[in-house]
């Protein structure tokens, strides 16, 4: 089938890719030329396992290809993917402008048959605007289907390659057979096509992660108040997990929720809600817990050493808001940084691969180290805020000799307390009964 795809982020790019290898034709539209070009020549402008070699693999196959020319991708293509950015806007609503012009553009190029699939995130309604705005462009129906996406950054290959399910809103059966047949390679008995009304895909996408976002809130709020009661959140999450209504997936407590979606979304649909005059009381509690939650580590810190931290060193351990990621947005870490350099310590940080971007934002204020232990040395405490798989076996005996204090404030859990205690160095994770 001949596709095409708008947009080449994160979204855009996993899609267009995954679709090539399964034997379908892509072109991928975006405007920034410069990228484009990266692009053609198989290079990425994000890092995402798996995801170069694929892009370069179906480049050379001749199914995958990058353009900024509209005219080269939508005459011929079937579907029409947009996966443009949805960005928050101030009152926290989803901003729509990239999709309306891309609607704009692309429909006096638009072929009879074609159907136009919005991937990105978008508020309820906006696909039914959508279809009502081609229609005045192009003076007839064009067929719109909603296609909300589920994948995680650092594992989006195999997240869209074996779908948990996959959701299509559309407003005839026809529309959602063309996308079945499209999406059969991925999908198993388990792991069906979810066929149901525009509304009702546009909503499950923010339902999903706002669920998800509670989960996380909701187990942050019960690990402050393991610390305060003397109880152990691994102890509890446990002891509730093997209930199978409660499950053990997304119950890690830390240092509150990142990253481009979930802080975007419970945002966006906050204001959904308002604009149906609902305050959504769980939604809110979800952000502000959140909001809290990262600001954890600092008073942990603080505390420890009693308010004075004007010219203490702090190692940092992670700074992606979480691993196999070079993204930064909304990550805890950054809470962190400010609320340290704000109180006057100085920082030594590492990160496997997000430190190019922390260096954009904050210069010559941080000092940045290729190797995780080399931060160690005159620092008064380790802070670990991401849990990279390489600082899960550590070498505690050197950490020890090189800190001036022996103690680690772990905002991940990623050591065993007693252990740390063996060792004799303090260790605050979260939610832990050690911790007051
Ligand atoms: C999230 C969803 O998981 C995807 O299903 C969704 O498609 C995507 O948003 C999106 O809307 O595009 P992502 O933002 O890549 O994916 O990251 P997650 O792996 O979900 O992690 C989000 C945050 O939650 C991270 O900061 C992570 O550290 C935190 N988290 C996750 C916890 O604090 N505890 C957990 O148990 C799990």
């Amino acid at each position: 089938m001949k596709i095409a795809v708008i947009g080449t982020g994160y979204v855009g790019l996993v899609t267009g890719t995954c679709f090539s290898e399964s034997g379908n034709d892509v072109t991928c539209v975006d405007i920034d030329e410069t990228k484009v070009q990266k692009l053609r020549s198989g290079e990425i402008p994000i890092y995402e396992p798996g995801l170069e070699e694929m892009v370069k693999r179906n480049i050379k196959a001749r199914r995958l290809f990058f353009t900024t020319n509209y005219e080269e991708a939508i005459p011929e293509a079937k579907c029409i993917f947009i996966a443009v950015g949805t960005p928050q806007t101030e009152d926290g609503s989803a901003n729509l402008d990239s999709i309306w012009k891309v609607a704009e553009t692309l429909a006096p190029l638009l072929s009879k048959e074609a159907i136009v699939i919005i991937k990105s995130t978008v508020p309820v309604g906006t696909n039914r605007k959508l279809a009502a705005q081609l229609k005045s462009l192009t003076g007839r129906e064009v067929d719109v289907a909603s296609n909300p996406e589920f994948l995680k950054e650092g594992a989006a290959i195999d997240d869209f390659s074996k779908p948990d399910r996959v959701v299509v809103g559309v407003s005839r059966p026809e529309v959602s057979e063309v996308l079945h047949e499209l999406y059969k390679p991925f999908l198993r008995t388990e792991h069906p096509f979810l066929s149901m009304e525009l509304e009702s895909a546009e909503m499950t996408k923010y339902v999903a992660n706002c669920m998800l976002a509670t989960k996380i809130s909701f187990i942050n709020e019960m690990a402050n108040l393991c610390e305060r009661v003397g109880a152990d959140i691994n102890q509890v999450r446990r002891g509730i997990g093997h209930d199978q209504r409660i499950g053990f997936s997304f119950l890690f407590p830390g240092v509150g929720y990142g990253g481009s979606c979930f802080p975007k979304d419970v945002s966006a649909l906050i204001s959904v809600a308002r604009n149906q005059l609902m305050e959504p009381t769980i939604l809110n509690a979800v952000d502000q817990v959140n909001t809290s939650q990262k600001r954890v580590l600092f008073e942990k810190i603080n505390r420890y050493f009693k308010g004075d931290l004007k010219g203490k060193t702090f190692a940092i351990w992670g700074l992606a808001f979480k691993p196999k990621t070079d993204d930064i947005r909304e990550a805890p870490s950054l809470v962190l940084i400010d609320q340290l350099l704000e109180a006057g310590a100085s920082l030594k940080v590492h990160d496997p691969v997000a430190m190019e971007n922390v260096k954009a934002k904050y210069g010559e204020q941080l000092s940045y180290f290729d190797h995780h232990y080399d931060t160690l040395d005159d620092a008064d405490a380790l802070v670990i805020v991401t849990e990279w798989n390489e600082f899960r076996h550590a070498d505690f005996d050197y950490i020890l000799h090189k800190l001036t204090t022996p103690v680690i404030f772990d905002g991940r859990n990623l050591y065993d307390p007693e252990n740390m205690t063996q060792k004799g160095i303090e260790y605050f994770g979260i939610g832990l009964s050690s911790v007051k």
